[in-house]
């Protein structure tokens, strides 16, 4: 599990996608989002804060996610356009280090 994982990893960082979305690719064990902006790789919570539904199918533009369900449009960092309702937090990761996906593993 935790090569396959690692080795979409991978992929993903090549790549020029914008997003992972980690349950597809974890058997739905780890429910989050990758995101690559400013080569930084953001994981945030896969659900919408708004209703709780996959941010999977919204559009990613710079630090923004708008959620294809009912357009609620979130940040994924802290600014000072964006209400705090709508920051979602994140976690920066290394990908160098896959510790964090072990962590999520057993959440
Ligand atoms: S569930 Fe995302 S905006 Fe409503």
């Amino acid at each position: 599990m935790i090569e396959t994982i690692i080795n979409n990893l991978n992929n993903f960082f090549e790549s020029n996608n914008v997003f992972l979305d980690l349950c597809r690719i974890s058997d739905n064990k780890i429910n989050k989002i990758l995101i690559k902006y400013n080569n930084k790789f953001y994981l945030i919570d896969r659900r919408c804060p708004h209703f709780g539904l996959p941010l999977t199918s919204s559009s990613f533009i710079d630090n923004y996610i708008t959620c294809k369900w009912h357009g609620c449009r979130f940040s994924f960092i802290p600014d000072n356009a964006t209400p705090k309702e709508n920051i979602i937090k994140s976690v920066i990761i290394d990908k160098e280090d896959t510790s964090w996906i072990e962590n999520e593993l057993q959440n």
